[in-house]
C-alpha cells in the first residue's frame, strides 16, 4: 500500500495536474480571442485603475455593500476560501515538504481552519437547499461543486496528520479527481475572474465608478 501511496501523491498528482493545466491553456486562449469592447462616450475616469480596483475589491468588504451589510454570509466565503486554499496547500506539502507539518501545533492549527471552512461550506449548502432565491439559480453543478468540496476539505482533515494509509488515500484521490473534474465543472470559476474583472473594471473605469471614493465624487468633467 505504501507504494501505490507514494506513486498516487507524487506522480498520478503530477500527471493530473499537468492534465487541468492544458485544459485552462486551451481555455484561456479561447477567452483572449474576445477583446474587451471600446466604450464610444468621453471617459470620466480611469480604466487602468478601474481594472486594479476591481482585481482586488474582492479582498476590501468595507468597500461592498453587500459585504458591510451582510458580513457574516462575507466571512463565510472568506473562511470557506481559505480552508480551501489550505487543503491545496496540503496536497503539496504532505508530499514533498512534509517536515513543514509535521509539528502537532501546525496539524491542530490546519485542521481548525479546514474544519471551519468545513462548517461554511455545510451552513452554504443549506441556504442553497432551503432559500427559495437560491434554489431558484441553483443547477445541479452548484449542488454536487459544494458537496463534494465539502467531502474534500473533510478527507484533508483527516489526511493533515500525516498517519493513516487510508485517510491519505481518500484524500489524494479526491485531489486527483478534482484536477481532472474541475476544469469542466462551476468551480473554474475562478479561471474567468480576472477576464471577468477586467472587463467590469474598464467599463466602470471609464464612467468614473471605479475605484470608488468615498465623500467626494470621481467623476473628471468631461472635456468640451
Ligand atoms: C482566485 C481564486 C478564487 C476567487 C476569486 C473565488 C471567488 C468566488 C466567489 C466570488 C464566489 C461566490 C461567493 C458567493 O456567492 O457568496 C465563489 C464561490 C465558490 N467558490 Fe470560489 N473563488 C476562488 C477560488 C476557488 C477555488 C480554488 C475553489 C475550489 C477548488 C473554489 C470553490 C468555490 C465554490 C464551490 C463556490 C460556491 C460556493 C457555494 O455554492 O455557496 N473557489 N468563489
Amino acid at each position: 500500500m505504501d507504494q501505490f501511496l507514494k506513486v498516487l501523491e507524487d506522480e498520478v498528482q503530477l500527471i493530473a495536474l499537468a492534465f487541468m493545466a492544458v485544459v485552462y491553456m486551451l481555455r484561456i486562449r479561447w477567452l483572449l480571442k474576445f477583446p474587451a469592447s471600446r466604450e464610444n462616450t468621453p471617459s470620466r475616469g480611469d480604466e487602468r485603475a478601474g481594472i486594479a480596483y476591481a482585481m482586488v475589491a474582492i479582498a476590501m468588504p468595507w468597500a461592498m455593500e453587500s459585504a458591510r451589510k451582510h458580513w457574516t454570509k462575507y466571512a463565510e466565503f472568506a473562511v470557506f476560501h481559505l480552508g480551501v486554499a489550505v487543503a491545496i496547500a496540503v496536497t503539496f506539502i504532505l508530499p514533498y515538504w512534509p517536515g513543514l507539518i509535521a509539528g502537532p501545533r501546525a496539524v491542530v492549527a490546519i485542521q481548525a481552519v479546514l474544519a471551519l471552512a468545513f462548517l461554511a461550506g455545510v451552513s452554504r449548502f443549506v441556504k442553497r437547499c432551503v432559500r427559495p432565491d437560491l434554489r431558484l439559480i441553483s443547477s445541479a453543478d452548484d449542488y454536487f461543486s459544494i458537496i463534494l468540496l465539502d467531502l474534500y476539505l473533510l478527507s484533508a482533515f483527516f489526511a493533515t496528520p500525516n498517519r493513516s494509509a487510508w485517510a491519505l488515500i481518500a484524500f489524494f484521490g479526491m485531489t486527483t479527481f478534482f484536477l481532472i473534474y474541475v476544469p469542466f465543472s462551476k468551480i473554474s470559476h475562478y479561471l474567468y475572474y480576472p477576464f471577468q474583472k477586467y472587463y467590469l473594471g474598464k467599463h466602470l473605469g471609464h464612467r468614473g465608478v471605479y475605484p470608488k471614493q468615498t465623500g467626494s465624487t470621481n467623476l473628471q468633467p468631461v472635456a468640451k
